[in-house]
């Protein structure tokens, strides 16, 4: 189980991220963000990965398709899973997929479908037309067409998307809030439990982990809950 989570290391430098992964048991994967990576860059990103971390790197490219297709180039090496938003379009979620291709061991390549932050009524405020999770499921189908491999999705999603997609289509998913844990800005939230069963394939979390008192403790209550 310990592999179906990313830890996602939000913090503002490698100090602190370092220090985290020191309580942590070897074998769980971690998500680098933009906060880490503005900071520490590429090279922490390597080093992580050397030291035998199964590495998220979790830029969110959306832009047009020729500056993704370099984005992705420059950074394709250097990680397992990489993310793209799916709002790109199609021809950019392609070169996208195209430039991992690239890489000597190509990452798993997927895409954004709505921010897990966002809810019904933030979606129509940015111009969403109908439900979100019709958008998300569009989003998903779009990002299977070009050939990636999954999606980031809310746990709410990851069925339907699954049946959809296909069993194969992999679900990332944010938004996991064990049952005793706030659920702060995340709004389409499940507890890692709900997750499982409703057939998400990789769990990311965050502050559940990150700011409890004892981080271990909280991963190992996680898996727990994913088991049950
Ligand atoms: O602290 P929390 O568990 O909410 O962290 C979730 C992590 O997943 C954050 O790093 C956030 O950037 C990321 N994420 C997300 N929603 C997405 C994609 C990534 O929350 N759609």
């Amino acid at each position: 189980m310990l592999d179906r989570i990313y830890v996602a290391l939000d913090y503002p430098s490698r100090m602190e991220a370092d220090r985290l992964l020191d309580r942590l048991p070897q074998g769980v994967g971690v998500k680098i963000g933009l906060e880490l990576f503005l900071r520490e860059g590429l090279s922490y990103v390597r080093e992580i990965k050397y030291r035998g971390y199964n590495v998220f790197l979790d830029l969110k490219f959306h832009d047009i398709p020729r500056t993704v297709y370099g984005a992705v180039s420059q950074v394709a090496d250097s990680c397992d899973l990489l993310n793209v938003h799916a709002a790109g379009g199609l021809e950019m979620l392609k070169a996208a997929k195209e430039a991992s291709l690239k890489a000597e061991k190509p990452p798993k390549l997927i895409a954004v479908t709505v921010l897990t932050s966002l809810n019904q009524s933030d979606w129509q405020e940015i111009g969403g037309a109908g439900a979100l999770a019709q958008g998300a499921e569009k989003r998903a189908l779009l990002s299977r067409e070009a050939g990636l491999d999954g999606v980031v999705c809310s746990p709410l999603e990851a069925a339907r998307i699954k049946a959809l997609c296909g069993e194969e289509f992999l679900t990332v998913t944010p938004g996991i809030r064990p049952q005793s844990a706030a659920s702060q800005d995340q709004k389409r939230t499940a507890t890692p439990r709900e997750a499982v069963e409703m057939g998400c394939d990789y769990l990311v979390v965050g502050r559940p982990i990150t700011k409890a008192e004892d981080p271990a403790r909280a991963l190992f209550e996680i898996v727990e809950e994913m088991k049950s």
